[in-house]
């Protein structure tokens, strides 16, 4: 008898972050223990078609090229009887969501999962939903003793100008439901906000002006063990060269940010933004897992800019970095993550 149980890695899909996805997966395949675990994989394309994808399947960047999920492959009918490829049921007991932004990260995969009853790693519908849109996360944060940046929320053909009236600047203009900074600007001055808002707007029908935090970009990471939350130490983010933020090229095409593990902040801070990130955590009910990222402004004061469910998980991605730092190997944490969904009550039990 085979008592390994099977693992649906969920990789790719429609977002912007296909490619980190895809690169996700593959070190999760590499990584995964399998003295306990069988994977199989799950690929959504581009275009949104569910595909099963051979294990043997390179999910690396080879030669300077990114891997993507091919079009070309066997579809799996995915409803709420379960997944299908070629008219026979796809037997595992878990699937691990890797995906990364809409249609993955906020909560859709999630009610999917719940419809059909199968157990899934990481937050719910519902704390995927709310960590996914920023203007519905931040006034629970706030409502739970977390600063947050000052700022209003933007709806497409229904905001008015009294709201961007008397804005201190530098302001950030960005979607509310974006991801890898997509659609998001610096704004220094009334004059540069309307461009800023319309593209913005190009990204989701609802816009975040909010005021732009000085202060060191720390992120730091929660893990799920025995039903309770832990944080990792916190890592920094560091911006080389002349980019004005995080923005996308920051993040994936120049090697122009590093991490380190600041040791220069007063004592206790690294406490308190381990307190905070675990308390946001359980604002939004999340389970699993959870990237937390604040800023440290320049007068010591500790602000959350937002939480991510499905933060990057490659095996140099900040998430697997902090809790290397913390001394969990990053097979460790996917064991930990799978545990921690295989032991979970209260939602699927099939
Ligand atoms: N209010 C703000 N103050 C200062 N920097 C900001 C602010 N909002 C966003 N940024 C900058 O923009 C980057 C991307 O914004 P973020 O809200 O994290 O969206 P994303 O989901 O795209 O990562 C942040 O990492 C930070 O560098
Ligand atoms: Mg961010």
């Amino acid at each position: 008898m085979n008592s390994k149980k099977r693992v649906a890695i969920l990789f790719g899909g429609q977002s912007a972050e296909h490619e980190i996805s895809c690169i996700s997966a593959g070190g999760v395949l590499s990584a995964i223990d399998r003295e306990r675990f069988e994977p199989i994989l799950i690929g959504i394309t581009r275009s949104g078609k569910w595909v099963l994808v051979d294990l043997a399947t390179t999910l690396a960047i080879e030669n300077g090229h990114l891997p993507e999920v091919d079009e070309t492959l066997p579809a799996i009918v995915a409803d709420i009887h379960g997944f299908r490829a070629d008219g026979r049921a796809l037997d595992f007991d878990l699937l691990f969501p890797l995906l990364h932004g809409p249609y993955g990260e906020d909560g859709t995969v999630q009610g999917l999962c719940e419809m059909a009853g199968i157990r899934y790693v990481g937050s719910g519908v519902l704390a995927s939903a709310l960590a996914m849109d920023k203007s519905f996360a931040k006034p629970i944060f706030q409502a739970h003793g977390l600063n947050v940046a000052p700022g209003v929320v933007l709806k497409a053909g229904a905001w008015s100008a009294a709201q961007i009236e008397g804005l201190h600047y530098p302001v950030f203009v960005k979607p509310a439901r974006s991801g890898s900074s997509r659609g998001t600007t610096k704004v220094k001055s009334f004059a540069e906000l309307q461009s800023a808002i319309d593209r913005a707007f190009e990204f989701d029908t609802k816009v975040m002006i909010e005021r732009a935090i000085i202060g060191r970009e720390i992120e730091c990471g929660v893990l799920e063990r025995g039903g309770s939350a832990q944080a990792s130490p916190i890592g920094e983010i560091k911006i080389l060269g002349d980019h004005e933020f995080y923005d996308f090229e920051a993040k994936y095409l120049d090697s122009a940010t590093t991490v380190l593990f600041p040791d220069d902040l007063p004592d206790g801070v690294e406490a308190q933004i381990q307190a905070a990130a675990i308390a946001a955590f359980k604002a939004l009910d999340c389970e699993g897992l959870a990237r937390v990222d604040f800023f440290y402004t320049d007068g010591g004061e500790i602000v959350i800019n937002e939480l991510n469910t499905m933060p990057g998980f490659t095996p140099t991605s900040m998430f697997p970095k902090l809790w290397g730092r913390g001394g969990v190997s990053y097979p460790e944490v996917i064991t930990r993550l799978i545990d921690a969904a295989l032991t979970r009550s209260g939602h699927v039990t099939r």
